[in-house]
């Protein structure tokens, strides 16, 4: 059987790339900057797997141009809302992701964000980089506190359930849940979660509201000028899990008018760009989608994508199959 053709659409951890190299025909994007339709199509076109990442948006008819030729996309990250999976199915393109070996660094995001956002880290580095700190007072710099107040979960997948179990034997933390399905006894228990019948329910009642479900069509603007206008006047805003979940417009409003404290953001709509609005304001903080950006959990990613291909290519059934 010839050697597989794979294609890396961004630079990947050394190790990994070299452990790609040894057993497969390897192209790697070395100018390490997103691909756009027209070379994402020409990788489409002429590899047997392409193993593309958040910054590659694989829509329908990109996709169409690797029909009968891709068959496998490897995809480096967990999250699948820049894949029209529905496109692959019709398509016969099979799809993995890396699920469980980013679970504790994006868990960890969530917890600096919320520390950040409430101890208003980012603008007291501001403050003391700028010159402008000019010392210790006792009304200076008050935020909020994080130990024993209640963390609201939307979404309770690994992510959210690490980020409940950080936060509940970290920091005492009360934890509540919304999600289309409710876990099991076992996870409540260990996570200390308790399940909330509507997500109105789960913003009327938290301090920290943590985004942690899927992204794409089914999610977009999930937090809006309403639904944030259900939360706490006190009550802060995480998201480490896709941008387009919340209205990037409502929440520099709902921050400008003080609707909520403050806001925790590594993730945006429509990556890089930030929108201008967040860069006036000083209540929140703005993180470069930095959640997996680990070097213990890049190379983990890698080695995950490098299994998915090796069961695909020996005819086995992928573990981390979406599509
Ligand atoms: C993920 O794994 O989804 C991260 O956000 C990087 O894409």
């Amino acid at each position: 059987m010839p050697t597989a053709r794979i294609l890396l659409t961004r630079r990947w951890p050394g190790e990994v790339e070299h452990y790609l190299c040894e057993r497969y025909d390897l192209t790697v994007n070395e100018q390490d900057t997103p691909l756009d339709a027209d070379a994402l199509k020409a990788a489409l076109a002429s590899h047997d797997a392409v193993c593309p990442t958040v910054s590659d948006k694989l829509t329908a008819e990109v996709l169409a141009a690797g029909a009968g030729k891709v068959k496998v996309l490897g995809n480096y990250g967990v999250g699948v809302s820049h894949i029209d999976l529905q496109a692959c199915r019709r398509l016969g393109i099979v799809v993995t992701n890396t699920p469980d070996v980013l679970t504790d660094a994006t868990a960890e995001a969530a917890i600096l964000l919320m520390l950040m956002a409430a101890r208003r880290a980012g603008e007291g580095e501001r403050q003391v980089r700028s010159n402008k700190w000019d010392g210790w007072g006792p009304t200076r710099m008050i935020g909020a506190g994080v130990t024993g107040k209640t963390l609201g979960l939307v979404g309770f997948g690994r992510i959210g359930q690490a980020t409940a179990q950080k936060a509940h034997h970290g920091f005492g933390m009360r934890i509540l849940y919304y999600s289309r399905k409710r876990a099991c006894a076992a996870i409540e228990a260990r996570t200390a979660a308790q399940h909330c019948a509507s997500l109105d329910d789960l913003l009327e009642n938290s301090d920290f509201v943590s985004l942690h479900c899927p992204g794409g069509e089914q999610t977009r603007h999930l937090l809006d000028a309403t639904r944030l206008d259900r939360m706490k006047r006190s009550a802060f805003l995480i998201n480490t899990a896709r941008g387009e979940v919340v209205d990037e417009v409502a929440l520099a409003d709902a921050l400008r008018n003080r609707v909520i404290a403050g806001a925790g953001l590594d993730v945006y709509e429509h990556e890089p760009c930030v929108p201008r609005a967040f860069l006036d304001l000083e209540n929140v903080v703005l993180l470069p989608h930095l959640g997996s950006a680990t070097l213990e959990t890049r190379v983990a990613m890698g080695m995950r994508v490098a299994e998915n291909l090796e069961r695909f290519f020996a005819g086995l059934e992928p573990e981390d199959r979406v599509a």
